[in-house]
């Protein structure tokens, strides 16, 4: 609580520039205002005009918001569209075929540029592609690639054709990505051979053959590969295609498949409070209009910029803000392929420079560790670049400290570019709670005011509004387009961690917030079991179970601990079925177990500290207190009663650190 205390007391704001408010989109407080009071008046007219005004529909719609089976909402629902078709068809039509779409750099800086008339061809040939294979809508995919031109191609070309596509991050496992295969019951898989990330190449390929070798897999007919390095890979005649011997010969133009606004777009997993990971269903209507519209309205986009969101496609951000929304918004945008510490830790700014980028948008783990870089190679600072193609710059994934919120506006945006702080998440789809550049004062660490037709409150928990400046749960009193519609196959599930009864059916987001006098909001961090280490969602009983997996183990606890670099770190607390290891033996066997969970779940899960105890603190219920744990991981003297405690000595063991 202590580094929420902290930031409430900061009292700066920076107010956008005159020359700033006066070319913006929504153009000061009362453009704002028009916008809130309009949705709090009309909703459905509001929700209704912004999706006339900013999709295509092959069918109108004639019914907004349809509530009769809250929680599940359906929007536009008797409305039909192609998502492809917005973000491609519609950029020929409209005189951007020779617009710029991506340009792409690869990890050892080749560019690579495609127009929308280029990317409209590349859908086409591989949606043909794989239409011909006999995969058609209501199929699921899943795509497990690296960033590049080919992964949106996959994307795109499924929303064509009405498949829902799964995108694994290709940092996960074989494991999870088995996990994924099974639970979305996919029948195709577009993968590639290696990716390429800070000059080392990383083979992608053998995790497939290492999930199907898990079983399970079946369903799945064709696994199409692109080819990025032309490296080795073992191939299974008959299932395996190269991704470009699919495309071949097939024509550049493909009819798009209309669905209804409601048809699942794509599934994306994410972790919550138990082992199992959520598949996020998305509809197709809903969230293209919310990716659009957020593209105009955060990033305030005009037909000029040159926008660069640093993503990965695996993530949401990379869904709504790379895949989708900046194609639906006409955009010209950088897609990366590295990492940004490779050639150095200037690369991200030596990318701005070169490509003149006018919109950046990136998370607070990149950024503390740039600075961290920058002190220590002051060459690599952003001072040495030309950064003054800049004009706005984004933050997303966890709250971002004032520190870094104040080297981020002076060194990167020369204190003339806002910075939008933008709080959302997996399920909301799209931006929920942040800045308009063109209205909004900024307060650094705060994601300051929801969006227009975005109903977010605090509250407690039988779901009364708690007074300003009284901490709460944030959540969303009403629907919004592109909201969650479901957990894949698990509606109860959705249900019960989003819409509890006691709420009297506000969405709850599993955040605590805090509201400030004048009506900021401030993130406080998770009320659940989930962790977000460098802006990547984990679930403490995710990475328990792939502990206990481990033969040696027989119990575990995982906490978070906060750190300087990643927001938050994995700490495990664990009991061996055998004796509890001394010095040596104990480095041993945490590494083994490092390396087990990166092997579970992906490095991105792997403890940064395994503490070894007798046993974990309990009750005599039997309850872990990982309350206490916490306060152990991050080194200080519990203070707290113990009386409860089963074993209150325990404390002790766990409190040294190997
Ligand atoms: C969780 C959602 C946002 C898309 C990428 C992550 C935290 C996210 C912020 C922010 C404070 C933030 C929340 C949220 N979070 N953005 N600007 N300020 N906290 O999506 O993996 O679904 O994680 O990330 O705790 O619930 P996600």
């Amino acid at each position: 609580m202590s580094t929420i205390d902290s930031v409430l007391t900061e009292t700066r704001v920076f107010q956008p520039s005159a020359a700033f408010v006066q070319q913006a989109n929504i153009s000061g407080p009362a453009a704002y205002q028009a916008l809130c009071e309009e949705a709090e008046r009309d909703f459905d007219g509001f929700w209704g005009r912004l999706a006339r005004e900013h999709l295509q529909w092959s069918k109108p719609f004639t019914k907004v918001l349809d509530e009769s089976d809250a929680p599940f909402y359906k929007w536009f629902g008797d409305g039909e569209l192609n998502v492809s078709y917005n973000c491609l068809d519609v950029n020929l039509a409209n005189g951007n075929a020779d617009k710029v779409a991506i340009i792409f750099e690869s990890d050892d800086g080749t560019v690579t540029k495609a127009t929308y008339r280029d990317l409209h061809a590349r859908v086409c040939r591989f949606a043909n592609g794989i239409k011909a294979l006999g995969y058609k809508k209501g199929d699921r995919s899943i795509i497990y690639m690296p960033m590049s031109i080919e992964a949106v191609v996959a994307m795109q070309a499924c929303a064509r054709l009405g498949i829902t596509h799964s995108v694994v991050f290709g940092g996960f496992s074989a494991k999870s990505l088995q996990e994924r295969i099974v639970d979305v019951g996919a029948t195709l898989i577009i993968t590639a051979d290696e990716q390429v990330r800070g000059g080392k190449t990383i083979p992608l390929k053998p995790a497939i053959e290492e999930a199907f070798a898990m079983g399970g897999c079946d369903a799945v007919s064709k696994v199409i590969v692109y080819r990025r390095t032309g490296g080795a890979v073992a191939w299974n005649d008959g299932r395996d295609l190269w991704m470009h011997d699919v495309e071949q010969g097939q024509p550049d133009t493909c009819e798009p498949v209309q669905v209804n606004a409601e048809h699942p777009l794509f599934v994306l997993y994410t972790s919550g409070s138990t082992g199992k990971p959520k598949g996020v269903q998305h509809s197709s209507g809903g969230y293209l209009l919310w990716a659009a519209l957020t593209m105009k309205w955060t990033f305030d986009l005009k037909p000029k910029d040159v926008y660069w969101c640093t993503a990965d496609v695996g993530w949401v951000t990379g869904h709504t803000y790379i895949a989708y929304g900046p194609l639906a918004a006409g955009a010209t945008q950088i897609v990366f392929e590295g990492v940004p510490t490779y050639p150095n830790a200037g690369r991200f700014w030596e990318m701005i420079q070169k490509h003149r980028a006018t919109i950046f948008y990136t998370a607070p783990t990149a950024i503390r560790s740039l600075i961290k870089a920058s002190e220590a190679n002051p060459d690599q600072h952003p001072r040495k670049y030309d950064l003054s193609s800049l004009r706005l710059i984004g933050s997303v994934g966890e709250p971002i400290n004032p520190e870094a919120w104040m080297w981020y506006y002076t060194n990167v945006g020369a204190e003339r570019c806002p910075i939008v702080d933008t709080w959302w998440q997996t399920e909301t789809g799209g931006h929920m709670i942040n800045p308009l550049p063109g209205v909004t004062g900024l307060k650094p660490g705060s994601c300051t005011k929801p969006l227009p037709g975005i109903f977010a409150a605090i509250v407690d928990e039988t779901g009364g509004d708690v007074e300003l400046g009284k901490g709460g749960f944030l959540v969303i009193k009403r629907p919004w387009p592109a909201m969650i519609r479901t957990i894949w196959g698990d509606p109860e599930r959705f249900k019960k961690s989003y819409y509890p009864e006691e709420l009297g059916g506000y969405y709850l987001a599993g955040d605590g917030a805090n509201r400030d006098a004048d009506g900021y909001f401030w993130i406080m961090g998770r009320i659940d079991d989930v962790l977000n280490v460098s802006g990547h969602r984990l679930g403490t009983m995710e990475v328990e179970s792939a502990l206990v997996a481990n033969p040696l183990v027989a119990e575990a606890a995982v906490v978070g601990r906060p750190d300087d670099l990643t927001g938050e770190a994995v700490v495990a607390f664990v009991v061996l079925k055998g004796a509890r290891p001394d010095d040596a033996k104990a480095a041993e066997i945490a590494k083994e177990l490092r390396n087990w969970v990166t092997k579970e779940i992906g490095p991105i899960a792997k403890p940064k500290e395994i503490r070894f105890g007798d046993n974990l603190p309990k009750t005599r219920s039997g309850k872990i207190m990982r309350r206490l744990l916490r306060v152990v991981a991050k080194g200080e003297t519990v203070t707290q009663d113990v009386s409860t405690l089963e074993n209150p000595a325990i404390l002790e063991q766990l409190g040294k650190a190997l």
